[in-house]
């Protein structure tokens, strides 16, 4: 009986060897700088009560509207699968009462999210980010870090051609302020009854709308830049400031609107413009209301989501990608049943003390043993056969060069140590 191939789900982004190695080290190379400057893992369910996102992350959105993975379980439950970090870093951080101990709660997350959009290059549904949340804390100073953080990650993949776009949403009285002119504007639109509805919700949205006679029609629309609030103008002014003093290099885009509702004050995205119309690499601010909509304290927090999946084709764009190919130290050919229970014991024995140490597997013939070890690109190789075992000893052959030398089996990890300066 002849079965049918079953292929990966329409738009799911996987990553096999060798390429898994590229995607591994991109993701390595975004979250080290968070590390570095005392973020602590948070992991979460891949899956959340429904409510989480359509309270959190905004009915007027996309996201919310058009994209999530929303299932009932098994209980009758409303299920989603996460489309983003944010709102369950938030939930996770209420339950278990994260905001009343030290402040800032500082936190990053790498995984999977999930976003029924409509596949192309750079844009699937399921992909993957890295992300920080800084919560508690409201200072101009801590913005500038978060987004310092996000620049170094990029930077760590060797990436020049990506811009750093920033603005303000501002506080609730500029927001407010801007609102009445922004409905009054809007009012004065001929728009279909969706984009009324959209825009009853979050009128900052139809800045976000891609259709060309929208975008010609809020080119003259208020800008919310042009009500910050004195406070929010200094906020965003100090930002600016100790951006400048670290050297990372930003434009302003008051036009920026982001694709999830709970930013205010500052936000920012990382654009790589070699990537087409799916150049948003990065993306976060801060998030003044999130956690009292979820239920908990009224604390403000700042974060922000980097693309590993456009991190990796921006590094591949830029050609900074590393060879990432694994090569073992040392491969060893069995020859015989006795051979290769030694092999298993020596090799876990060297692979203790770092040396990375492949077996030959399979009963192969010499010939074929060794041109796998040559394939695998192996810095050393030996072959254990009966007269090896009997001896104690063996030819450890260096394959650069094809010189051997005798080594006694239980000098083998020293020798190797020597001979790899590890
Ligand atoms: P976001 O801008 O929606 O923000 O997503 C962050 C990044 O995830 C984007 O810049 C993009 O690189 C990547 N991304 C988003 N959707 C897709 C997709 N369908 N396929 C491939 N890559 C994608 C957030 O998710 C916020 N939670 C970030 C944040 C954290 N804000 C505050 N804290």
């Amino acid at each position: 009986m002849k079965f049918e191939k079953i292929q990966a789900p329409k738009g799911v982004r996987e990553y096999l060897p060798p390429e898994s190695q590229s995607f591994e080290w991109v993701r390595e190379q975004l979250i080290a700088p968070a590390k570095d400057a005392g973020y602590q893992l948070m992991e979460l369910p891949v899956f959340e009560d429904t409510n989480l996102f359509s309270r959190g992350v905004g009915e007027s959105t996309d996201v919310v509207s058009k994209e999530m993975y929303t299932f009932e379980d098994r209980g009758g439950r409303s299920i989603t699968l996460r489309p983003e970090g944010t709102a369950g870093v938030m939930r996770a951080v209420i339950e278990a009462n994260l905001d009343r101990g030290q402040l800032p709660v500082k936190v990053w997350y790498s995984g999977q999210f999930f976003r029924a959009e409509r596949p192309q290059a750079g844009r699937y549904r399921q992909f993957y980010q890295v992300g920080i949340e800084a919560i508690g804390i409201e200072d101009p100073a801590l913005d500038a870090e978060v987004i310092a953080i996000a620049d170094r990650g990029f930077k760590n993949l060797g990436l020049k051609n990506y811009r750093l776009e920033i603005t303000s949403l501002g506080d609730a009285q500029s927001r407010a302020a801007h609102r009445v002119d922004l409905v009054k504007f809007i009012d004065g639109l001929a728009l279909d009854d969706a984009t009324k509805e959209r825009a009853a919700i979050n009128p900052l949205r139809l800045f976000d709308d891609k259709r060309p006679e929208m975008q010609e029609a809020m080119a003259k629309a208020p800008i919310l830049l042009d009500y910050l609030s004195p406070e929010s103008a200094a906020n965003f002014a100090a930002v600016q400031k100790y951006l400048t003093a670290m050297d990372v290099a930003f434009t302003i885009n008051p036009r920026m609107v982001r694709g999830l509702d709970y930013y205010t004050g500052t936000t920012f995205e990382f654009i790589h413009p070699d990537l087409g119309a799916q150049s948003g690499i990065g993306g976060g601010g801060r998030y003044d209301g999130l956690m009292e909509t979820l239920g908990g304290q009224s604390l403000s927090g700042i974060g922000f989501g980097l693309g590993v999946d456009r991190g990796l084709l921006a590094a591949i764009a830029e050609s900074t990608v590393p060879s990432q190919e694994f090569t073992s130290d040392l491969f060893i050919i069995p020859l015989g049943d006795d051979a290769k229970e030694q092999a298993l014991v020596i090799a876990q024995s060297l692979r203790s003390s770092g040396i990375r140490t492949e077996i030959a597997f399979g009963d192969r013939a010499l010939k074929g043993a060794m041109k796998a070890a040559d394939k695998s690109g192996a810095r050393y190789v030996i072959v254990l056969g009966e007269s090896e075992l009997i001896e104690r000893s063996v030819e450890l052959k260096k394959m650069s060069d094809g010189v051997t030398s005798s080594v006694k089996i239980d000098q083998l990890q020293n020798e190797l140590l020597r001979a790899l300066s590890l």
